[in-house]
């Protein structure tokens, strides 16, 4: 049976991973990066998001441009890679990730309906409106909100918190998306219904509590949410 999501009055995204393709900045190196461009990317992204949280929980918060240079340095250096330049490129491309295919088409019906749309992430906002604009969102979008308001990384509550208080929504009425097992998950606890766009086939995560159902791509977005 199709799924349905009922009384949804905004739709919130994740942006890396779920609006942009986190990888794209190493794959467009991939040159230069040689045989080691998977698992540098990886690598990459791995330690990224360890610093969230470990910054998290010890209470020293750097904004994610800073997270993400520092988990870049850690990657090129396990792959003995010593190039300032090539560190220059990559921290650029990041900048403007390469959006996927399908998420102009399906937050414009969404707009078109009537729908909220915001970009909830761990991104700094300069990260955002970068990442934001150059994928031809910008103007779609209602809010863009960065756990810099609140200096803590997701899954703190006081992120997905920022939503209701922001978009005058109840957690409820709030369809949050994330290719991010963890990140749904979590946004499933606090109280959003959420769709789990699971891009990469990855198997259920074992923490509380499970998203209401898995997508594979946006595409599918406004036939669930729009009644
Ligand atoms: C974000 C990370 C989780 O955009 O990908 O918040």
């Amino acid at each position: 049976m199709a799924i349905k999501l009922h009384r949804i009055r905004a739709c919130v995204f994740d942006a890396y991973g779920t609006l942009f393709d986190v990888n794209s900045a190493a794959h467009a190196c991939r040159d230069s990066l040689g045989e080691n461009c998977e698992r540098l990317a990886e690598l990459w992204r791995f330690k990224q998001l360890q610093y969230t949280l470990l910054r998290s929980l010890t209470g020293n918060h750097a904004d994610f441009w800073q997270i993400t240079g520092d988990a870049l340095d850690f990657a090129l250096a396990t792959f003995r890679i010593d190039d300032s330049a090539l560190r220059s490129k990559l921290m650029s491309l990041y900048m403007v990730p390469v959006v996927y295919p399908e998420v102009y088409a399906s937050m414009t019906r969404l707009k078109a309906a009537g729908m909220k749309l915001a970009i909830l992430s761990n991104g700094s906002p300069e990260m955002l409106a970068s990442a934001a604009r150059n994928a031809n969102i910008a103007d779609i979008l209602d809010a863009t909100l960065s756990v810099e308001e609140v200096k803590v990384y997701k899954p703190h509550p006081s992120v997905y918190a920022l939503v209701c208080a922001r978009l005058n929504a109840e957690a409820n009425e709030v369809c949050f998306v994330s290719s991010n097992g963890w990140d749904a998950y979590s946004a499933k606890a606090f109280g959003f219904k959420v769709l789990w766009c699971n891009r990469l086939n990855q198997e259920p995560e074992r923490i509380p509590e499970t998203p209401d159902a898995q997508i594979a791509t946006l595409a599918d977005l406004p036939n669930i949410v729009l009644a």
